[in-house]
């Protein structure tokens, strides 16, 4: 989430979806409808029983690398990221109250008066705050959500104005959860090296002080769900992307694969992982960047928690050698500063994996 410029961007009238319903239970305004082809369809789970995302153990990652569990684990980690760029986590060792902690402040914030919240807007052009990011136009379709973002790490991106101070534990539980996701991040980085046959720092060394971002997206019922979409398809312009959902959370989360949209079922205890734009670029394409998008249901609230992990903005990208043979797998990628790029996904509006045209070397 880089710094932009102050502009004035003419986004029209954002209503706030929590407000809407209140107000208006049954209607979902022109703006929220979306044409039939990108609606969110809500897809049979029997007919995709078949499919589902990979389950990464990391307590078997914890054992010795000499020892069967590990090697099969990280077998199974790369192909994971190489067939569905998603996967969840179980057997992470973040403590269930951290987890808990960030889902009740979170929970808690959403649900404050509008007032309250809107100490904190997210001003048109910016991606922090309380609001809808990623707006550009007056004509631009809305998602069925309420967002909350903030930059976490490092402090330098904070900004400090937007960090609420009701509910009274937010910071504290945000600065706790952050570190252990931050944690979290580092260790998986480390797999995720040693899978591709690199030694495991290499990710820690070329990052330097990473990038750490957190988004509260707050997904209200819909009385038509069919006609809305939670959050527009986009990949994410993160190296990894830590999603929590909130416990006994309905699905939501649908990731594309071979043109069907997967749904992504929620488990006990379990963070979804998904590997960012920022990877697929350093690993010349043999991780995917996969497109993803949420829908909302007609009876529950969903809540997810979403940190977004990235090198620092002063960090240059390009495929790494090691992953790229001028002869059977020449570079699909150009190279350019991590902060360009960031710069570049949150300018524009989210639309499939449209941002990584900025780095494709086109043939
Ligand atoms: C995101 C995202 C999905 C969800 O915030 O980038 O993909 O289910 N969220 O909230
Ligand atoms: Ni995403």
């Amino acid at each position: 989430m880089a710094p932009l410029p102050i502009s004035s961007i003419r986004v029209g009238k954002i209503e706030d979806v929590q407000e809407l319903i209140k107000s208006k239970p049954n209607k979902v305004p022109e703006r929220f409808i979306r044409e039939s082809n990108e609606r969110g369809v809500i897809v049979s789970l029997k007919t995709q029983h078949h499919h589902h995302i990979p389950v990464i153990d990391l307590s078997k990652l914890s054992k010795p690398h000499t020892h069967d569990d590990f090697f099969f684990e990280i077998l199974k980690l790369s192909q994971a990221c190489e067939d569905w760029g998603f996967f969840q986590v179980i057997n992470h060792g973040i403590e269930v109250e951290v987890v808990e902690d960030i889902e009740k402040v979170a929970k808690e914030f959403f649900e404050m008066p509008l007032e309250e919240k809107k100490k904190y807007p997210m001003e048109p052009g910016t991606v922090q705050g309380y609001g809808q990011a990623f707006i550009f136009s007056e004509d631009q379709k809305l998602d069925w959500c309420n967002m909350f973002a903030l930059g976490v790490h490092p402090p330098s991106i904070r900004n400090p104005k937007l960090w609420p101070s009701k509910p009274a534990r937010f910071s504290e539980n945000l600065e706790g959860y952050s570190k252990e996701i931050r944690k979290l991040c580092k260790r998986l980085l480390k797999y995720i090296a040693i899978s591709l046959g690199l030694k495991e720092e290499r990710f820690e060394e070329m990052f330097g002080e990473a990038v750490q971002a957190v988004r509260m997206n707050y997904y209200p019922p819909c009385s038509s769900p069919d006609l809305v979409l939670g959050l527009s398809p986009h990949s994410d312009g993160s190296a990894l992307t830590v999603l929590q959902q909130s416990k006994n959370s309905c699905v939501g989360l649908q990731i594309l694969k071979d043109n069907t949209w997967v749904p992504v079922l929620p488990l006990p205890n379990a963070l979804v992982i998904n590997i960012g734009d920022t990877l697929e670029v350093l690993t010349n394409g043999k991780y995917k960047s996969v497109e993803h998008r949420a829908v909302t249901n007609r009876e529950k609230v969903r809540l997810t928690i979403v940190t977004f992990y990235a090198p620092n903005y002063e960090v240059k990208i390009e495929p790494m050698d090691e992953l790229v043979d001028d002869e059977t797998n020449p570079c699909k990628y150009r190279s350019y500063n991590h902060g360009d790029y960031s710069y570049h996904y949150v300018s524009n509006k989210l639309q499939g994996k449209k941002s990584l045209d900025f780095a494709k070397i086109l043939n």
